[in-house]
């Protein structure tokens, strides 16, 4: 493994292009998710710039807070409730362009103005986490996050069978 990330490229799609095999590479030939969780959100957040990205794990009826990167957050989500709670019921990505016009929003931090949160899977189809990600500007999620996200929710996926139970209840 290599002691730093090297992202090139000055458009979205590149930068994604370039990180996305550092972060397979990263993970390749480690099997505890904890430890992959968290050098993805690391990977993640300095190689995207984001403001702000972790997973929240599903416990039986609430998401609790797993490995992130950035300001301190909230740490237990009701199923249902905000974006990511939403994301876990629909069982769907979802966009938010501006995080006040959603309803039941749950801000950590006032400075996120826009999100995307992505659901994974386990065999069966139920949800293991979400995976969250914020920005202090409005509308900063599109369809190329969607995609390239989606890669990482599919990596993820890999290694969530060996996730520990999180409480959640
Ligand atoms: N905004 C999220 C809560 C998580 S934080 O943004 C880190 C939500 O509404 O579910």
């Amino acid at each position: 493994m290599s002691e730093s990330l090297a992202v090139t490229g000055t458009t979205k799609k590149e930068r994604y292009e370039s990180l996305l095999p550092q972060i397979k590479a990263l993970v390749e030939g480690e099997s505890d998710p904890i430890a992959n969780l968290s050098n993805i959100m690391a990977a993640l957040k300095y190689g995207m710039d984001f403001f702000w990205v972790g997973v929240y794990l599903a416990g039986a009826k609430q998401l609790i807070l797993g490995p992130f990167q950035g300001p301190v957050a909230c740490t237990r989500i009701a199923f249902g409730k905000g974006v990511c709670g939403a994301c876990w019921e629909q069982k769907q990505t979802i966009i938010v362009e501006d995080v006040d016009k959603f309803p039941g929003h749950i801000a950590c931090s006032s400075l996120s103005k826009s999100e995307i949160v992505l659901p994974a899977f386990d065999k069966d189809g139920n949800v293991t986490l979400v995976l969250d990600v914020d920005s202090e500007h409005l509308a900063s999620f599109d369809e190329t996050d969607k995609t390239y996200l989606q890669q990482v929710i599919e990596l993820i996926e890999g290694f969530t069978p060996a996730l520990p139970k999180t409480e959640g209840n």
